[in-house]
C-alpha cells in the first residue's frame, strides 16, 4: 500500500525558478498538487498565470486547476523582475497558449474554499511569490489558517543580504504588508530565504548532468536552468542561479537536506533603507522556522532522482 500522497496547494509567480519548482512537484509521486494559484510578481499576473498553465501542460497535468489571483500588491505599485526571468517571465522555453483555460473564480476565493474544507491533516501550502493572495484570503476568512498543516515560503533574507535592495528579498519586498499578515497568522511556516537558497546554485556542471538524463522533462529543466544562468550571470557575473523556489519542494520532499531554527518573523514596512526587510527573532517553539543550511549536493541528487522517477 503506497503512503498517502501529500495534498499540496502552490501559490506562485512563474518565473523560471517557480517553473522548476512546479516540475519537481509534478515529478514526485508523493505530492498531490490539488491547485495552483498565481499572483503578480516576476511578471504581470496575465503572464504568471499563462506560464503556470504552460508548465502544467508540458508536464501532462492540464487537469490541475490554475486560479489567477491578485494583479498587484496590497498597498503599493507592483514591482517585477523581467531582468531575471525574461519578458515572457519564463525565458528558456517557447511560449504557447495552453489548452486548459484558467480555472473559474479568483485565487483568493479558491484558497478560502479549499482551506475551509481541508483533507484530513490539512494542506501543505507553498508560496513562492509575493504573499498577496494568502494574505487577502486570511483577512477575508481568518479561520482558513487552521486548514494549513504547513506553509512553506520562499522569501526573505537575513545574513545573506537582499536581492532587490541591500536588505530585502524580492517576494517580501514586493508586498511586505501581505507578508506581515501571513506571518502574524501563526501558521506553522518554514521559510527558505536567500540565506538558504544562495547555498544551492545551479552551476553548469550540475545543469549538464540534468541535461544528460533521458527524457523530455530533463531537457526542459536544463533549458530553464541554462536560461536562468544566462540572465543571472548578466546581472551578477560569476554567480550561478540560486534554486530559490525549487528549495520549497526540496524541503517538503527531503527535509533532512536542510537545517532550521525556530523563530518569529516580522517584516519592516516603514519607508526607508530597511523597507521589506525580514526580522528574525529566535524563539523556543516557532511558529516559524528559518532555514539556516542547505545541502546542495543532496538537493541536486534529489532533482536527478525525481527526473529518473526514483524519488
Ligand atoms: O527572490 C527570489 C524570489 O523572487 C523567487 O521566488 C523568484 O521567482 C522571485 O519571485
Ligand atoms: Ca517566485
Amino acid at each position: 500500500m503506497s503512503a498517502a500522497r501529500l495534498p499540496l496547494i502552490i501559490d506562485c509567480d512563474p518565473g523560471i525558478d517557480d517553473a522548476v519548482m512546479l516540475m519537481m512537484a509534478f515529478l514526485s509521486p508523493r505530492l498531490d498538487v490539488r491547485a495552483i494559484t498565481t499572483v503578480a510578481g516576476n511578471v504581470p499576473l496575465r503572464l504568471t498565470s499563462r506560464n503556470a498553465r504552460m508548465i502544467c501542460e508540458r508536464m501532462g497535468r492540464g487537469d490541475v486547476p490554475v486560479y489567477a489571483g491578485c494583479p498587484r500588491p496590497m498597498t503599493q505599485k507592483a514591482v517585477t523582475a523581467e531582468d531575471f526571468h525574461g519578458m515572457t517571465g519564463i525565458s528558456g522555453i517557447e511560449v504557447f497558449e495552453p489548452k486548459a483555460p484558467l480555472a473559474k473564480g479568483h485565487a483568493v476565493n479558491a484558497l478560502i474554499d479549499l482551506l475551509s474544507a481541508p483533507p484530513p491533516g490539512g494542506y501543505t501550502v507553498i508560496i513562492s511569490g509575493p504573499m498577496t493572495n494568502l494574505a487577502a484570503a486570511l483577512v477575508m476568512a481568518p479561520h482558513i489558517a487552521s486548514g494549513i498543516r504547513e506553509l512553506v515560503v520562499m522569501g526573505g533574507a537575513d545574513t545573506a543580504g537582499g536581492n532587490i535592495t541591500p536588505t530585502a528579498e524580492f517576494n517580501i519586498y514586493a508586498d511586505p504588508i501581505a507578508a506581515n499578515i501571513v506571518f502574524d497568522a501563526n501558521i506553522p511556516t518554514v521559510v527558505l530565504a536567500l540565506d538558504a537558497t544562495h547555498q544551492v546554485r545551479a552551476a553548469p556542471p550540475r545543469v549538464a548532468r540534468i541535461r544528460a538524463l533521458p527524457g523530455a522533462n530533463a531537457a526542459l529543466m536544463a533549458d530553464l536552468l541554462d536560461a536562468a544562468n544566462a540572465l543571472e550571470t548578466r546581472w551578477r557575473p560569476g554567480l550561478w542561479v540560486p534554486m530559490h523556489d525549487p528549495s520549497t519542494t526540496g524541503w517538503i520532499l527531503a527535509p533532512h537536506l536542510f537545517e532550521t531554527k525556530p523563530c518569529r518573523i516580522t517584516v519592516t514596512t516603514r519607508p526607508g533603507k530597511d523597507f521589506g526587510r525580514t526580522r528574525i527573532k529566535d524563539t523556543a517553539k516557532g511558529p516559524h522556522r528559518w532555514v539556516t543550511k542547505a545541502d546542495d549536493d543532496g538537493f541536486f541528487a534529489l532533482i536527478e532522482d525525481l527526473l529518473m522517477g526514483r524519488a
